[in-house]
């Protein structure tokens, strides 16, 4: 068996030509955590769908395992879980139902599809849960259960498309604990996210992409590395001289800041979260005024714009609970 759990060449997808993937290269090593990170619209998704084979390949290879995407679908399906499509199974059904159904579309013995049915409600904690409507689930139990299904056929590649987009944050560190242990357990995850804290949690290496390219790849350091360890985020009192406040400190730390003049927020870049007190001396002696400070990790947003040269195209605040797996309902940037 191939090293890889994935590796990909020159990957291209053409809608109406619209190169949405533009010649991608991914290597994902077994046992790892691979995040594919980019805004809305980077291309993700068509990245994941062609890998899981449900989206034909225009251009380039791909091999799961060593085995071929396009000549060997039916054996590319059993090696993988992909979440995202929970979707389309009954409403009405109840978690257990439902996983049950899964196991046996999936051609599972009844007995044994019980079986898996509750060892997955108890891995995702969804044992109080099990006999209520999934009309009725959170978001964040439905997409604990969206996974636990893809797991029925226990797959050794997991595809997770951005698997806490839209969830508060004690739901998406249990997904995040949820995802270490399927790890643990020996299988490998490829998952995408628009969010670098995700990535940098989760991830072993990561790929970023921006409409359809991988224009970086690293660990969550080296690409963290090339924006500084940490980001000052000032906003500025309404009275203050923003283009003052750029020019101190692009001569404390010769380092252009991000400003956005409509709100007055200004971000900088700092090598070590210390630094962070010079640039507030100096904005002071200056006779900048400040409304508010803080100091963290880069966003990725500044990854971004360190990267690409222009911004992620969305507000990195926004999380989208309205998200819908329909590509075509995607606004474009
Ligand atoms: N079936 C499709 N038909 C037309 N355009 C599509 C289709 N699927 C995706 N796209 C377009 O391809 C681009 C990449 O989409 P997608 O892979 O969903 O991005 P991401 O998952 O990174 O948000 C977007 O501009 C999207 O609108
Ligand atoms: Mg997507």
């Amino acid at each position: 068996m191939s090293k890889h759990a994935v590796q990909a060449s020159g990957l291209v997808k053409t809608f109406g030509g619209f190169r949405a993937v533009d010649g991608i290269d991914l290597e994902v090593r077994r046992g790892e955590i691979f995040g594919v990170l980019g805004p809305n619209g980077a291309g993700k998704t068509t990245v994941l769908r062609m890998l899981a084979t449900l989206l034909s390949v225009d251009e380039g290879h791909a091999e799961i395992f060593g085995v071929d995407v396009r000549r060997e679908p039916h054996r590319v399906r059993q090696l993988i879980g992909v979440t995202g499509q929970y979707a389309s199974v009954d409403e009405n059904l109840t978690a257990r139902e439902n996983l049950w159904l899964f196991g046996r579309l999936q051609g599972v013995p009844a007995k044994q599809a019980r079986a898996t049915a509750e060892r997955l409600l108890g891995q995702f904690a969804l044992e109080e849960a099990a006999d209520k409507a999934i009309s009725k689930f959170s978001g964040g139990m439905r997409r604990r259960l969206d996974l636990a299904a893809s797991l029925i056929s226990r797959p050794p590649l997991i595809f997770l498309d951005e698997p806490t987009t839209g969830l508060d944050p004690r739901t998406r560190g249990q997904m995040w604990d949820t995802i270490r242990g399927l790890v643990a357990d020996g299988c490998t995850v490829l998952l995408t996210t628009q969010y670098l804290d995700e990535a940098d949690q989760l991830a072993d290496r990561i790929a970023v992409i921006d409409r359809g390219r991988k224009v970086a790849e690293g660990t969550p350091d080296e690409l963290k590395s090339s924006v500084g360890n940490s980001t000052l985020q000032l906003q500025l009192a309404a009275n203050a001289d923003q283009a003052l406040a750029v020019d101190v400190v692009r001569r404390l730390l010769h380092e252009e800041p991000v400003l956005t003049p409509e709100s007055g927020r200004m971000n900088v870049a700092l090598a070590e979260a210390d630094g962070a007190a010079d640039v507030l001396v100096s904005l002071r002696r200056a006779g900048v005024s400040i409304a508010s400070v803080s100091v963290d990790r880069p966003t990725l947003d500044e990854v971004f714009l360190a990267i690409t040269g222009h911004d992620t195209g969305q507000d990195a605040e926004t999380t989208d609970e309205s998200r819908t797996d329909e590509p075509a309902m995607e606004t474009a940037r």
